[in-house]
């Protein structure tokens, strides 16, 4: 045991306590036990072995751009991946997951490539975006995954394939997975007319015009639940502007909840369950997190 300890400790460039909270859109979460930032498939192979043989708990971060992570940090291996390959081939696009989903949006795009069009200005990951089958009310980045790659808690290397990720809203098996790590992953994208993609382009832009921007925040905090609006619903409860400690539900859109500066991840928690809780008394419907908690217990 000592040994896995000591062969995982001695691995090239993990850092320990190495605090998270930069990692983050929110600007919020305590340190990591141990951290791992490479772009070395093989280093990640070997770190996830020996974390996994060691009992040691781990888990990727991407763009940070969907996550509320403790503040007490996380007591084990966030593992960063910072590949960034993308690369267009005919009507298959591949990239790793480090890479920005917004260049593989764009190298779509620049191919005339269409399918993609409604994740323009979502920040994060490719791998991320993947994962928690990020997208708008209506559409999943991982509905167009042909294939993805993973590492599963032994160390080996994977291919998902579109059948067996479970995709649903804002979901694939691999959103709360602590065994496997999506490492890079296939999309198909139908060919289309420049200008068609362009107004597909702008139609997603606009949805998004009124959702804050340059401010610390995870973009929308809950799934809508069927048939109607978490934004919507919290406005209608007279959450909107309502802030503890330096969490702030947005003003603009109450589905977003604002860092103004000093926020833990206690005071957006509070805020959640507040949330939640006079949804649920006023309309009897339990609004669900789309962001994913990490460094808590269970998680
Ligand atoms: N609404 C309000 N008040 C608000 C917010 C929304 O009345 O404060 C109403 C709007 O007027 C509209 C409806 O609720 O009638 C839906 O609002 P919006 O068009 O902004 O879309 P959304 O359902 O809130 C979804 C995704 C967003 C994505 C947008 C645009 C979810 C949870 N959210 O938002 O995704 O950017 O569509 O495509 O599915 C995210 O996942 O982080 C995210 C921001």
């Amino acid at each position: 045991m000592a040994n896995i300890l000591e062969q995982f400790e001695g691995l090239p460039g993990l850092k320990l306590n190495e605090t998270l909270k930069p990692f983050t859109t929110f600007n919020v979460g305590g340190p990591a036990k141990y951290f791992l930032e490479t772009n070395d498939i093989s280093l990640i192979q070997q770190s996830i072995k020996f974390a996994t043989a060691a009992d040691i708990p781990w888990a990727p971060l991407g763009g940070g751009s969907n996550v509320i992570i403790s503040d007490s940090g996380y007591q084990g291996l966030i593992i960063k991946l910072s590949s960034v390959k993308c690369e267009v081939n005919s009507n298959l696009i591949t990239a790793d997951a480090g890479t920005n989903l917004a260049r593989v949006v764009r190298s779509a795009i620049g191919k005339n490539l269409t399918g993609l069009e409604f994740a323009v200005g979502i920040p994060g990951t490719f791998g991320g975006a993947l994962a928690g089958n990020a997208g708008t009310s209506g559409k999943g980045i991982a509905e167009l995954a042909r294939e993805i790659q993973y590492i599963s808690s032994d160390g080996e290397l994977h291919i998902a394939t579109p059948e067996s990720l479970d995709v649903s809203y804002r979901y694939t098996r691999f959103k709360y997975s602590t065994t496997e790590i999506i490492i890079g992953g296939t999309l198909y994208l139908n060919t289309s007319e420049p200008q068609q993609i362009q107004s597909l382009v702008k139609e997603a832009l606009h949805k998004r015009s009124w959702q804050p921007k340059g401010v610390w925040c995870a973009g929308c905090i809950f799934k809508n639940p069927a048939n109607n609006f978490a934004g919507k619903l919290i406005q209608e409860v007279g959450l909107k502007g309502k802030k503890i400690g330096g969490a702030k539900v947005s003003e603009n859109h109450g589905n977003f909840i604002v860092n103004t500066g000093s926020a833990t991840a206690e005071d957006i928690i509070i805020l959640i369950s507040l949330i939640k809780q006079q949804v649920r008394d006023k309309f009897g419907i339990q609004l669900e997190e789309e962001v994913r908690y990490l460094g808590f217990e269970n998680n």
